[in-house]
């Protein structure tokens, strides 16, 4: 028994843990409204960071930390550590849309860490936007 075997023991823990509280979200939005593939200069963030707050703080929190600095309870058995969000100059290099879509297509699909799950079957659309809204919020001080 050595202590990655401990971390990752830990790490599924949380995971699990977190797969228990992640139920299918309601279908709220019509059907006939996928997210189109639009360009990315067209993309603009329609989020609530007030209602992202609370979705932040129910499902990201563990790993990501409640002020968003990469250091939830579970963050010591990862590697990579999840980002500071709170660090300005860090996220001036992401936009929106990168942020949004890995937070809904899951680390794997930007060249991220596969420990930073997917949240398409978890959170609506509305949901996403609402969460990625506040993780943007983190790294503007007028709006902490
Ligand atoms: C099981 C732990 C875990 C949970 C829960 C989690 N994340 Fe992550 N997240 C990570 C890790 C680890 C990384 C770092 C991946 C990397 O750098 O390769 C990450 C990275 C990210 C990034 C990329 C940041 C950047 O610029 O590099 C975003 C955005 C993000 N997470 C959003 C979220 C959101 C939103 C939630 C909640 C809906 C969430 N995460 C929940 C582990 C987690």
């Amino acid at each position: 028994m050595n202590m990655t075997r401990v971390a990752t023991g830990l790490l599924m823990s949380a995971v699990s843990m977190l797969a228990c509280i992640r139920q299918p979200a309601p279908r709220t939005q019509p059907a006939a409204a996928p997210a189109a593939a639009a360009p990315v200069e067209a993309w603009t963030l329609k989020g609530d960071s007030g209602k992202g707050a609370l979705i932040f703080k129910q499902f990201c929190t563990p790993c990501h930390g409640d002020g968003g600095r990469g250091d939830g309870p579970a963050s010591a058995a990862l590697n990579p550590k999840p980002a500071d969000f709170t660090d300005a100059k860090r996220a001036a290099a992401s936009t929106d849309q990168q942020i949004y879509t890995t937070a809904r297509e899951g680390g794997p699909a930007v060249g991220k860490s596969p420990l930073m799950v997917a949240w398409k079957a978890s959170l609506n659309e509305q949901q996403l936007q609402d969460v990625v809204a506040f993780v943007r919020s983190l790294s503007k001080p007028a709006a902490r």
